[in-house]
């Protein structure tokens, strides 16, 4: 039987229950394909600062190293909101740590839900399906950090490296998809984004020309995917921009609570965990909608090459959609039920 070893890091806020369904769902998957998974929990985040004094204990670290993927939950707490040291700075670390430098956050509106997306129906009717591939390690999120009494600097760098081998994995992802990338800057203005579309392009001529290539700066990308989210495909961009945009195109698809991503390495070793964050607000409620932990989990198994297994919590996932929701997408022709029970329903439709 094949085995991966899982490191669990549920973190803080919703994570912790998200997680727990997560991990029910692994093992439901496991035993229908013939899979074992040995899931070691981790502390990571606020709550490792409050039981270890730090967001990112060695111990955690070493788990993750010996695991074959890392499957995480959300980090931060508004406890720490102006602390010196925040839970955020785990992930982040893990990030830099591991160089998961290719952040894929799938959008995918879901059959049935066109009424939870903010855009007219006549925009989403049919559906829209578009990936961002997100810098994940440089520009301005990990350059020199200056503080004074009287302002502050954060730098923003690009390598060349780095803008070429997250070029290459947005390409390469829209081979296997509908050939086309977008990539989305500000060439106008910085020197970074001139930087980065000369490099996008290098790398376009030089080893993708069937891929279909656009560039559009990052103000009218914000309006363009409000307005025609089927024309896009693979959309690449830097750090921070990727990090605005996926939480638009999280909404857009109806709830955050549904938005997943993998962040991976030069290795393809990867941490799965949802777009969104720890959701403070609906904490220890029963609340949170787990779907997001749920299809992260599905893309570590895709990455393991598992793609039955995957497409099987996928499927389950659409089907439990169709009669259960959790509260962010309440409807009156569906239950309304709990983040455990909607876990259940999932189980069920495996
Ligand atoms: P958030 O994503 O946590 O919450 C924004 C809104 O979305 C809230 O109304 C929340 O209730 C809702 N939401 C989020 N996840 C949901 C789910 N699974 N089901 C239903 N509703 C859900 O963003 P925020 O409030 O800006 O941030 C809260 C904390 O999370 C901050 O400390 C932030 O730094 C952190 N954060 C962590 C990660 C991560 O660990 N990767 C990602 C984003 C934010
Ligand atoms: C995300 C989050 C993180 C980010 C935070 C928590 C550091 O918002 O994963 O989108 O900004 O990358
Ligand atoms: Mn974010």
């Amino acid at each position: 039987m094949k085995t991966y070893k899982i490191a669990l890091l549920p973190g803080d806020g919703v994570g912790e229950e998200v997680c727990a369904v997560a991990e029910k769902v692994l093992q439901k998957v496991g035993a229908k394909f013939s899979l074992k998974f040995e899931i070691e929990k981790a502390t990571v985040g606020g709550a490792a600062i409050e039981k270890f004094g730090e967001p990112l204990p060695e111990k955690t670290l070493q788990i993750c190293e010996k695991s074959d993927a890392i499957l995480f939950g959300s980090v931060g707490d508004p406890k720490f909101d102006s602390a010196k040291i925040r839970p955020e700075i785990a992930i982040l670390n893990l990030r830099k740590h591991f160089q998961f430098f290719a952040n894929l956050r799938p959008a995918r509106l879901f059959p049935g839900l066109e009424n939870f997306s903010p855009l007219k129906n006549e925009i989403v009717a049919g559906g829209f399906d578009f990936t961002i591939v997100r810098e994940l390690t440089g520009g301005i999120y990990f350059g020199e950090k200056t503080r004074g009494e009287n302002f502050a600097t954060d730098e923003m760098k690009y390598e060349k490296f780095e803008i070429e081998r997250i070029a290459r994995a947005a390409f390469n992802l829209a081979k296997s998809r509908r050939g086309k990338v977008c990539s989305i800057d500000k060439n106008n203005v910085l020197q970074t984004s001139k930087f980065w579309r000369e490099t996008v392009v290098e790398i376009h001529e030089k080893e993708f020309p069937e891929i279909k290539l656009q560039h559009l700066l990052i103000d009218n990308a914000t309006m363009q995917i409000l307005k025609n989210p089927k024309n896009f495909d693979v959309i690449l961009t830097a750090n921070l921009f990727g990090d605005i945009l996926s939480d638009e195109a999280a909404q857009i698809c109806g709830s955050i609570g549904l938005s997943a991503s993998a962040s991976l390495n030069a290795e393809n070793f990867g941490l799965f965990e949802p777009a969104g964050g720890s959701a403070p607000d609906i904490a220890g409620k029963n609340l949170a909608n787990p779907s997001a932990q749920i299809l992260s989990a599905a893309m570590m198994l895709k990455n393991f090459g598992e793609i039955a297994a995957a497409a099987a919590i996928e499927n389950a996932i659409e089907k439990t959609l169709r009669k259960f929701r959790t509260a962010d997408l309440a409807d009156e022709n569906c239950e309304t039920v709990g983040c455990t029970e909607f876990g259940e329903k999932v189980l069920e439709n495996l």
